[in-house]
């Protein structure tokens, strides 16, 4: 027998990471549902537990997370009705030891952002894979005003970084859930992730980029067999 297929190996580090987490959330509270495959594991694993009793309300960061939600019968609510999140749960495509991420892998950054910034707890949950020393061989997701791409796209270019437009499987480029463009930004090793979050931030026509700094609460990481827990 050959050696488990690699993917198979993360989506079960995945639903592991997912199901540590379920002993930060508590009954009464608001939930943060993050986005992302692993995200998804926390929500059906959440819906399990909301079926057996626990009365949560949960404040979904995209479409795709709120229609799972929805299926499984989790009750939701906006963040026009309730603006403090107890706990969000989500993923990350990489975790530095400052427990800097990358988000935004799967085009959900800016409403992940959103509600992370309204949380007490952001809890991450990742499979191994997504640990990292320096921040940046994942390509760093910018979600962009459409009228402003190629002016955007020209000065991250200036930055250092290879910029390719987000496109869906038609070719036609990938729509977020606010209707923006997101542009791919391959940096290679961040040197400086807090310097070049702060430059992203101030550059005009950028809605919101994939840099997370100084948001994760604990970051959980699955793998081989075992799940570490990492704290700022
Ligand atoms: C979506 C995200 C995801 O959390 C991130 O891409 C990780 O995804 P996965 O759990 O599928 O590896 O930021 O915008």
């Amino acid at each position: 027998m050959g050696p488990p297929d690699k993917n198979m190996a993360n989506d079960q580090e995945k639903e592991a990471a997912a199901r540590a987490s379920l002993r930060f959330i508590k009954d009464g509270q608001v939930v943060g549902l993050g986005s992302g495959s692993t995200a998804t594991h926390f929500i059906k694993l959440l819906g399990e537990e909301v079926r057996k009793g626990l009365r949560i309300r949960g404040i979904p960061t995209s479409v795709n997370s709120k229609a799972l939600a929805e299926s499984l019968g989790i009750p939701l609510t906006t963040l026009d009705e309730c603006q403090e999140i107890a706990v969000t749960v989500d993923g990350a495509d990489e975790v530095d030891p400052k427990l800097r991420l990358i988000k935004g892998g799967g085009g959900a950054l800016l409403r992940e952002k959103i509600v992370a910034s309204a949380s007490r707890q952001l809890v991450i949950v990742a499979d191994g894979s997504k640990q990292v020393e320096k921040l940046g061989k994942f390509p760093l997701p910018v979600e962009v005003i459409r009228f402003a791409q190629a002016l955007v796209s020209k000065r991250i270019a200036a930055l250092g970084a290879r910029v390719q437009l987000r496109t869906s499987p038609d070719g036609t480029p990938f729509l977020t859930d606010e209707h923006n463009h997101i542009l791919d930004c391959h940096f290679g090793e961040i040197a400086d992730p807090d310097a070049l979050a702060r430059e992203l931030s101030d550059m005009p026509g950028v809605v919101e980029h994939g840099l997370f700094i100084g948001m994760a609460s604990v970051v959980l990481l699955a793998g081989g067999g075992e799940i570490v827990e990492l704290r700022r």
